[in-house]
């Protein structure tokens, strides 16, 4: 790919939460763009076929199972990375799970799951990824963050929302230490993205699809494959300049100020 501001020739990139969703498509982008890229998920049935389709289409791709909220798999995970490559121009943090439940009601044991999930694993995975960035003096680092770490989208996302908040932050500190050296650190914000579990969601309770569009401009919910554009430019040379940046992936749900649940919604617990 010669010439190309967005190619990826040669990089060797982690992505989380390869399996499915946003960390899918972000892997098949980095894929077909010429990265090597470790296919990091708890699914690794999921995580085998997005190899699958990688090495169909003539790309590289390695899967490692790893649980993002546990550090040991962390540590295994940049182990082999060691080993098998030795280096590491980007990584991209999507996995991790947030628990629900109303404020006021739930247990401490949420909370500090969710944060384990969304923000210990985070970090670690920045912190082993920055270290070896800073010492290439080369890299770019996304996080994913939510809409729900800047607003609030109320709805039993509290323990969610504090810890997209944390990511949010976490971006800023990280890029301004680090970006002197060479690694940039930036986070997407998305918006409601068709996935498995807003499916469900939805199809328990048809009324929420129509809340989440109340808060979307674009008219609609978001496709896991539209982040691969977003992707790329940042992993890329196309965004050297670009660092400490939160940048939604919300079809103008931040530019409303409109929350996940826009007027009247708010009563709608799911
Ligand atoms: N989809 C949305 O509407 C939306 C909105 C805002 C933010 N986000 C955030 O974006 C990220 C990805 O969302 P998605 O829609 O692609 O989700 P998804 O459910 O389609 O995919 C998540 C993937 O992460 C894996 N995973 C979950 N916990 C893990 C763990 N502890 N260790 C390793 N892998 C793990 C799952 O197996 C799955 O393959 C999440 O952090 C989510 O909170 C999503």
């Amino acid at each position: 790919m010669e010439n190309d501001l967005f190619s990826l020739d040669n990089k060797i990139c982690i992505v989380s939460g390869a399996a499915s969703g946003m960390g899918k498509q972000i892997s098949l982008g980095f894929a077909e763009y010429g990265a090597s890229v470790i296919l990091v998920d708890i699914n690794i049935e999921g995580a085998e076929e997005t190899h699958s389709l990688i090495k169909n289409n003539g790309g590289k791709s390695l899967v490692v199972p790893c649980d993002v909220s546990n550090i040991n798999d962390i540590e295994n995970l940049y182990e082999i990375l060691d080993s098998k490559f030795g280096t590491i121009d980007v990584l991209v943090n999507v996995a991790g799970e947030g628990l629900g439940g109303r404020p006021e009601e739930i247990e401490l044991s949420i909370l500090t799951k969710t944060l384990d999930n969304l923000v210990v694993g985070r970090f670690k995975m920045c912190q082993e990824a920055g270290n070896r960035m800073i010492k290439n003096n080369v890299g770019s680092i996304i996080n994913f963050g939510s809409i729900g770490g800047w607003s609030s989208l109320g709805r039993g996302h509290a323990a969610y929302g504090i810890s997209m908040a944390a990511v949010i932050q976490m971006t800023k500190e990280l890029s301004t230490e680090w970006s002197s050296r060479g690694v940039r650190v930036n986070a997407i914000l998305p918006a409601q993205v068709w996935n498995e579990n807003l499916r469900s969601r939805v199809k328990d309770r048809p009324e929420l699809e129509q809340t989440f569009k109340d808060g979307l401009p674009i008219g609609r919910l978001g496709n896991p494959e539209e982040v691969k554009g977003l992707a790329i430019f940042l992993a890329s040379e196309a965004s050297t300049f670009i660092t400490g940046a939160i940048i939604p992936m919300d079809g103008g749900n931040l530019a409303m100020n409109s929350g996940g649940s826009y007027p009247g919604s708010s009563r709608i617990y799911g």
